[in-house]
């Protein structure tokens, strides 16, 4: 199978305008951020039925005239307003960059986690290090540092995560309840939130999640918060040491975003490990989203930014997968892929593999 994508047919003159809006990818970024956060956009929305002029927004919002007017100037390239004699208002761009919960959420991610960091882009490229990681501190890989960041940072980087992967959870659970399984291994478990949701959806069955130290602390006071800590476990591990064997005696091993914190050679080790874990009747569930099993062009565009996030910040080795990849990892693994279900939640993709016989 060849790997063919993207086209080429646009205008010169339309080719030359979107190179124009990458040279000034991170200034309109911070108008755009801005005119959210100072509450322009708000104002506007309050205001949508006449339209507000600039001099009553600034005073409203205790701005400079000036300092409104450069933001809604560049507001109008970004199409985020419009002004009709005098009178400002908000676009539809300008609506989603106000309003929709995954716009702000990238937004945020990008500004808290990624903005400083990704100075470091090229130097990561080189060395295969995060090399923006040092933005915050000294650690080898942002999952480390994660119980250590500072508040906001930490805010946003636990809204990005959950956005994506807290939809999925209520659809997974037919797939994999599926043969009643009495005890989960929730690998890469993070702070609970699937396993607690496991353990309120079935009664009897009995989750044991694996993370590095940090985020299993923050686990268990979550679990024990809600009284779960009979049926919940948490084994604090570092699994790129690959001499940590995955415990055996689980009928379903899950991994929610977790393969894409890895390198290719570092998940076909987690895979192996899988494996030998796993007995004839066990299944692995590998929740995934990959750029080409997208529906919209926006999130293949976002996924393909977030590949950036784990060269510059998270490890300097792991990526947003195409599918293909991780097909090819679980072949060399052992294990084969029995099943694909597709459009699970926001962008993501189901995948259960078993043992070959
Ligand atoms: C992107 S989060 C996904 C969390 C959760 N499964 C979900 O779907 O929202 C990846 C998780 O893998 C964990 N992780 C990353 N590297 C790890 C390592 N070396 N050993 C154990 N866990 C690791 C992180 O701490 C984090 O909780």
């Amino acid at each position: 199978m060849s790997f063919t994508y993207g086209s080429d047919d646009k205008s010169g003159e339309q080719a030359r305008f979107d190179a124009q809006k990458i040279a000034f990818a991170p200034i309109m970024f911070q108008a755009a951020k801005a005119l959210r956060d100072l509450g322009i956009l708000d104002y506007l929305m309050k205001n949508r039925r006449k339209g507000a002029l600039l001099e009553d927004i600034a005073r409203n919002l205790d701005l400079s005239e000036y300092g409104v007017k450069v933001l809604l100037e560049a507001g109008l390239s970004l199409e985020m307003v419009k002004v009709e004699n005098d009178r400002w208002s908000l676009t539809k761009t300008g609506y989603f960059i106000l309003n929709d919960e995954l716009t702000r959420v990238n937004m945020d991610f990008t500004n808290d986690i990624n903005y400083k960091g990704l100075f470091h882009l090229q130097e990561s490229i080189k060395n295969g290090r995060p090399e923006g990681l040092k933005e915050f501190g000294k650690w080898n890989t942002i999952y480390e540092a994660l119980s250590e960041l500072p508040e906001n940072v930490r805010k946003s980087w636990f809204a990005f995560d959950h956005y994506y992967s807290d939809d999925s959870f209520p659809e997974v659970m037919k797939y994999v309840f599926k043969d009643n399984p009495a005890k989960i291994l929730d690998v890469g478990g993070n702070t609970g939130k699937f396993s607690i949701f496991c353990a309120k959806h079935n009664r009897d069955v009995r989750m044991t999640i694996v993370d590095l130290p940090g985020q299993v602390a923050e686990a268990r006071r979550n679990i024990e918060k809600l009284g779960l800590e009979k049926r919940i476990d948490a084994i604090a591990v570092d699994l790129l040491d690959r001499s940590v064997a995955l415990p055996k005696g689980y009928d379903v091993i899950w991994m929610s975003q977790f393969l894409d914190c890895f390198s290719q050679d570092e998940i076909l080790s987690l895979l192996q490990r899988v494996y030998d874990a796993l007995d004839e009747n066990g299944s692995l569930f590998i929740m995934e989203t990959y750029w080409d099993k997208q529906r919209f062009e926006a999130s293949t565009y976002s996924l393909h930014a977030t590949s950036l996030y784990f060269t510059a910040i998270a490890n300097g080795n792991s990526q947003m997968y195409h599918s293909r990849d991780m097909e090819k990892l679980i072949e060399r693994s052992g294990l084969y892929l029995d099943e694909v279900i597709e459009k699970v939640g926001v962008s993501h993709t189901l995948f259960k593999c078993k043992r070959k016989p």
